[in-house]
């Protein structure tokens, strides 16, 4: 049996698989569901500092190798936030990444404050969804300055608020021209970490009985299998230029795809599309798959494999 735990920023995780933000990451009951089917720590949905509607539906399309959602991060608020947390908390003693979005730079100062009262193991800031454009135009993850502003002004807010020793990660987006240089500029900025990547594209799929698009917000972020090949190279990309903790995020399913997000670098693995496509304990069939993995390639450590793929470069 292999040491499956992993250190992110100084947070020990039993297990290096977490539940990616805005999948299952709702209510105490189903974060704490997600560790007991085997997860190593949870994130949130992201969370708004005011009430925030979503897209109306169909939001979701789903297929073997993909999915799109426009959710549009609906968020019923900070107060309904702290009572799920506390009540995770008590029955949970697993590592929670509080992630975080907004509107505007001030909005991001408020919901890190806000986040700072319920105590979350780590912050991760959201600034790339694409699926709300048409509300909040391009992601800040498209703007070096953006991005960089929005780190700086969450790092200053956590400390003033006493949360000042909780790492921070910012999660970014595939859909800009290089995202080592945004990378470079979060970490600059403070950011302890990264999570790459966030959903492609927005994308499309088109209901040909009805010739019209399927989502009611006619597009949505792609994630799932499909996009597995761009997360492990963004991973790779941002671990050579930077060696940082990583949360490598994108069509994770199985052992062997969270092994290898590994080997590009990255030292937790976000899993979210997954569960559409094989169940809600995927979480445990990952870990007992790269446990497996382990025991059949005789590595003691799996920690001993973050940014192996590198030695050969
Ligand atoms: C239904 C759905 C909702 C999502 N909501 C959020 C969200 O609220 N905040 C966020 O940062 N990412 C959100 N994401 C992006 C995922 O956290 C993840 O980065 C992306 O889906 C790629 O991972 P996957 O292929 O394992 O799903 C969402 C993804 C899906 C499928």
């Amino acid at each position: 049996m292999a040491d499956l735990s992993v250190e992110f920023c100084g947070v020990r995780f039993e297990n290096p698989i977490v539940l990616a933000s805005g999948v299952l990451g709702v209510t105490a009951d189903s974060m704490a569901q997600v560790v007991r089917n085997g997860a190593g720590g949870v994130t949130s949905k992201s969370l708004w500092p005011y009430e925030h509607f979503g897209h109306p539906n169909p939001t979701i399309v789903t297929s073997e190798h993909y999915m799109l959602n426009a959710v549009g991060i609906p968020d019923a608020g900070p107060e309904k936030a702290r009572e799920e947390l506390a009540r995770f908390r008590e029955v949970c003693k697993a590592p929670f990444i509080a992630n975080i979005v907004g509107g505007k730079m001030e909005d991001y100062v408020a919901i890190a404050k806000e986040v700072a009262l319920m105590q979350p193991d780590i912050v991760e800031i959201n600034i790339s969804c694409p699926n709300v454009e048409d509300e909040l135009g391009k992601p800040m993850a498209c703007s070096i300055a953006k991005s960089s502003e929005v780190t700086k002004l969450v790092k200053a807010a956590l400390k003033e608020a006493g949360a000042g020793h909780v790492p921070v990660t910012v999660k970014l987006s595939p859909n800009v021209e290089n995202i080592v240089s945004i990378a470079t500029s979060v970490l600059e900025a403070g950011a302890d970490g990264i999570t790459a990547i966030n959903t492609v594209g927005p994308g499309m799929a088109i209901n040909i009985d009805f010739a019209q698009p399927i989502l009611a917000n006619r597009v949505g972020g792609l994630s799932g299998p499909a996009i597995k090949p761009l997360a492990v190279k963004y991973v790779y990309d941002i671990y050579r230029a930077h060696k940082c903790p990583i949360i490598g995020t994108g069509g994770v399913c199985t052992g062997a795809d969270a092994i290898e997000m590994m080997m590009a670098g990255a030292t937790l693995v976000g899993v979210g599309s997954a569960v559409w496509l094989r169940g809600q304990d995927v979480f445990g069939q990952i870990v007992k798959e790269m446990n497996d993995w382990c025991d059949a390639h005789g590595v003691e450590k799996l920690s001993s494999l973050i940014g192996k793929a590198h030695a050969h470069s």
